[in-house]
Formats: structure tokens, C-alpha cells, sequence
């Protein structure tokens, strides 16, 4: 048998790489797991207990029982090895993502990929003998949750990629949701209103620069999301053809190539979502698959899901980014945005800016919350505020909040589907920005500080006296 076929180029930019990169400069932070695992509840559920207890490693499951295939969960759980990705330290991460993704780089073709070493076809598909986890207890079946979606507008032939969770229905078959609603959504729809079935190929093993680009949302239409992905990367992205004509990344390790049908829809779900729920709303589409291609030595790629950062981490950050975008536009007073994790990365967004009128943050709320619509609550905050600390933030809204004058609230706005407050026919939602900066050119209450330099004698005190080292 041939040796696996290397391609040192393709391979930096796929999952690979990415393992390379932090075996080489941050060992501590990939755990390799050599004891046996179930592909039921096990993946998921480790990455849980070690971030309940502090740590975000990527892991890699060798021992899968049942499949010959290792696991690698929780790539994108960690803001240091993200940053890492983007070759920028960790406060930067937002900006420099803001600035890099907004670089469009034209995409390579190759002529060969090493995923293309071993192909499948027609009756020879069976996607049930991949290591696909069930993540919680409540999901209706095992998931494919690092399945990038790729397909082309049927109406303009730009294509895009991104994440949408894989039902495992029979050894072709994967229940699909669009709930998101962007482009996939849409180029569906423009095919379903000709009567014609999406062709979709759906590619794993990516590397977390393609997984940030493709959670990318405020772009023009002509651009292909790959092209923002070389953006990132900061050279062309290499991608390879499928039989069915679509191009997708050339280093990735498994590529399914089929098509989402028009008209039909099948139960999907539940499943565990981001949202920290059980979710039972799905666009229920259904994913017939026609080739399935892999490295020999492929690995299966599985992003933990539920409220895991894997899952979440690159929402908060793509949203940062994309609002910060946004604000600075208009206020360039801004300083920074946050959107923390336990907001599920979606529905919640911090403002820090200098302010210097009356108004400011009323401007900085509605194009904040106009910027996309899972953003639901703004908060805007002085620069005095740490809006990646929660307890600041609630501190800052309880003692600089007037609610009948700082609250602001928006109706029927569109919302996310997943949202459960989000109303089941229409999924609108009433919108809210909370303005906590205090009053320009009047006294206020003066903020209690104490000086870095009585820190630091204090440490040096309790230190001595052996109650802190
Ligand atoms: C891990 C993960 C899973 C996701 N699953 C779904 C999904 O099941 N359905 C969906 O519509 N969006 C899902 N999303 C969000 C989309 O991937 C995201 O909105 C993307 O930009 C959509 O790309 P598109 O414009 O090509 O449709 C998921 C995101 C992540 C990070």
C-alpha cells in the first residue's frame, strides 16, 4: 500500500497544522487520551469537566471503541491558541480579526488533495462507520457537528461554507438545519424555487482560522467566504475540486460530497445547542449523501457542543469583531466590545467607549443591536469598566442605571430561531440596549480605587507575612 500522501503546504492549513502549531508551542495544551472511549456521551461530555476545572486543551480521543478513526474535539475552546492562530496576543484577537477577515484573498486550486486517497460511491457510502458522537443524552442521534457545508448560489455560482449540525439518519442520509438563516439558507431556498435539489459537499478537519471566516456574516455577496478564510490565513486558501464540481480545502480530512433535497422535510432533533437547551426547532432539511472521500489516515473532527467553548468561543469573537466594525464606523470614542460566553456568544454585547456627549450610547445600542440579529441586549459602559468581567459590568449597570431613562427597548425585531424567547411563529423578540455610562459634565459618585502602587506594597506585606505568595 502507498504511504499517506503528505503535503506539508495543504496541511498548515488544515487540522493538521493546527495540531502541529500547539504540540510545538503550547504542549500542555493538547492532551492526547489513550484510554478507550464511547463515540456515546464520553467526547463531549470530557471537554465539560475540564473546563469545569480550568483547563480548554484540545483533545485528541485515539481509542474510539468500535472505529479505527481518532477523535479530535475542542480546537476552538481557548482564546490563547486562537490568538496564537492569528500570530497576535490575546487582547488583540477581536481587532485583528475584525481587520484580517475584511482582506479578501483570491483562492489557489490544486490539482490533488490527501483526502481524495481513499473514494467512496453510490451503495459503498456509509457515514455510520465514522466515529460520530452523541453529545447529550437528549440528542435524537449521534451528530456531526464539524461538518463545514459548502455549496454555490444557484443564482450567481459564489459559494459558501459554514457550519450547520448533521443529523446521522442511515448510512447516506443526515437531517440538516439552516436555522441560521444566511447564505446556505438561501442559496436552498433559490434552488428548492426551481424545483432543484442544493449539491453540497460537506468537508471535516478544518483548521480554526476557516472555522472563524466562516462564522463571518457582514460581507458582499460577490465574495466567497474561502477567499475571507486566506484573508485570515494571510495567503491564498488552497482548495480542491469534488467530483460534483464544488471546491473545498485541500488539507481538510474527510469530504462528503451530495446534495440537499428541495422540498422535503423529515423530523430533525433535539438536539443539544449553544443555547445551553434542548432545541426541538430545526428547518428539518434532509442531506442525501452520493461520495464520501478521506485520507487513509484520516481523523474525524467533532466540535463539543451545549454551551462548550469549542462551540461557542468563535461566536463571541466573530461577533466582537463584527460589531466593533460596525460601531467605529460612526464613534470612534469606541474602545472595545465584548461578548461573553455565558450570553451563549450571541444574545448579549458589552461597549466600553470614551464617552463624550449625551447620546453616544443611544447611537452605539441601535447600531450594535442592527448589526445581526442574535445580538438581543447592549449594554454600553465608561472606559472605567473591565467589560470582560462580569461582576464590573453588573456593578456598573446597578449604580449608573436610571431604568426610566437608560433603557431602551426595541419590538418586534427578528431574533434567532434557537432563541427560546424568540416567538414560535414569527421568532421576533423585543430588543434592549441599557445605557451605564454616567452623565457627561455633571458630577457623579466618585469610583473607589486603589493605586497599582499600593497593590503592589500590600502583596509585598502579605507576602512577607506568609499569607499570599
Ligand atoms: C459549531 C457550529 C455549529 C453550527 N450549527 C449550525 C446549524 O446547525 N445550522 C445553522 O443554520 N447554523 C449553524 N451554525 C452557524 C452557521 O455556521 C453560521 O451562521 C454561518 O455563518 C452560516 O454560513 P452560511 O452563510 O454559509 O449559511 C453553527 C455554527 C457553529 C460554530
Amino acid at each position: 500500500m502507498e504511504p499517506p500522501l503528505t503535503r506539508p503546504d495543504l496541511d498548515s492549513q488544515g487540522l493538521r497544522g493546527f495540531l502541529r502549531m500547539v504540540e510545538a508551542r503550547f504542549p500542555g495544551e493538547l492532551l492526547r487520551i489513550a484510554a478507550p472511549v464511547r463515540p456515546q456521551l464520553d467526547i463531549t461530555s470530557a471537554v465539560f469537566e475540564l473546563e469545569k476545572a480550568g483547563r480548554d486543551p484540545v483533545l485528541v480521543f485515539e481509542q474510539v471503541e468500535g472505529h479505527a478513526m481518532p477523535v479530535v474535539t475542542n480546537t476552538t475552546g481557548n482564546r490563547r491558541l486562537l490568538a496564537a492562530c492569528l500570530d497576535v496576543a490575546v487582547g488583540d484577537l477581536p481587532t485583528a480579526f475584525r481587520e484580517r477577515c475584511q482582506r479578501y484573498v483570491p483562492c489557489e486550486t490544486v490539482d490533488a488533495a490527501p483526502w481524495q486517497e481513499v473514494t467512496l460511491d453510490g451503495d459503498a457510502v456509509d457515514l455510520t462507520t465514522l466515529p460520530i458522537p452523541i453529545h447529550f443524552s437528549v440528542d435524537a442521534a449521534p451528530y456531526i457537528t464539524a461538518g463545514q457545508l459548502v455549496a454555490r448560489d444557484p443564482v450567481t455560482g459564489v459559494d459558501t461554507t459554514g457550519f450547520h449540525r448533521l443529523m446521522l439518519k442511515g448510512k447516506n442520509r443526515l437531517g440538516v438545519s439552516l436555522h441560521s438563516r444566511r447564505r446556505m439558507w438561501e442559496f436552498h431556498r433559490r434552488a428548492e424555487e426551481r424545483g432543484e435539489p442544493l449539491p453540497v459537499s460537506i468537508t471535516l478537519g478544518v483548521h480554526p482560522l476557516h472555522y472563524m471566516g466562516s462564522m463571518v456574516y457582514a460581507y458582499p455577496p460577490a465574495v466567497r467566504k474561502f477567499e475571507i478564510v486566506g484573508g485570515l490565513f494571510g495567503e491564498p486558501y488552497r482548495l480542491a475540486r469534488c467530483v460534483n464540481g464544488l471546491e473545498v480545502p485541500a488539507g481538510a480530512e474527510i469530504v462528503v460530497e451530495g446534495e440537499i433535497l428541495p422540498g422535503q422535510h423529515e423530523p430533525e432533533g433535539p438536539f443539544g445547542e449553544f443555547t445551553g437547551y434542548a432545541s426541538y426547532r430545526s428547518t428539518q432539511n434532509v442531506f442525501v449523501a452520493h461520495r464520501l472521500h478521506m485520507r487513509r489516515d484520516a481523523m474525524f473532527h467533532s466540535v463539543a457542543s451545549g454551551m462548550a467553548k469549542d462551540h461557542i468561543l468563535v461566536s463571541c469573537i466573530t461577533r466582537e469583531g463584527e460589531i466593533l466594525n460596525t460601531l467605529r464606523r460612526n464613534l470612534p470614542n469606541v474602545i472595545a466590545v465584548h461578548v461573553p460566553h455565558t450570553t451563549c456568544g450571541a444574545f448579549m454585547a458589552f461597549v466600553k467607549m470614551r464617552k463624550t456627549a449625551e447620546g453616544e450610547p443611544q447611537q452605539a445600542i441601535m447600531a450594535a443591536l442592527g448589526t445581526e440579529f442574535y445580538t438581543k441586549y447592549v449594554i454600553v459602559v465608561d472606559e472605567d469598566v473591565d467589560i470582560f468581567d462580569m461582576k464590573d459590568v453588573m456593578w456598573a449597570v446597578a449604580t449608573r442605571v436610571r431604568a426610566e431613562r437608560d433603557i431602551v427597548l426595541v419590538p418586534g425585531c427578528k431574533g434567532a430561531i434557537l432563541d427560546p424567547t424568540s416567538d414560535p411563529q414569527t421568532f421576533t423578540l423585543t430588543k434592549m440596549g441599557i445605557d451605564a455610562t454616567r452623565p457627561v459634565g455633571q458630577d457623579f459618585a466618585e469610583r473607589l480605587t486603589i493605586s497599582d502602587a499600593q497593590r503592589a506594597r500590600v502583596r509585598g506585606i502579605l507576602q512577607s507575612a506568609g499569607v499570599m505568595v
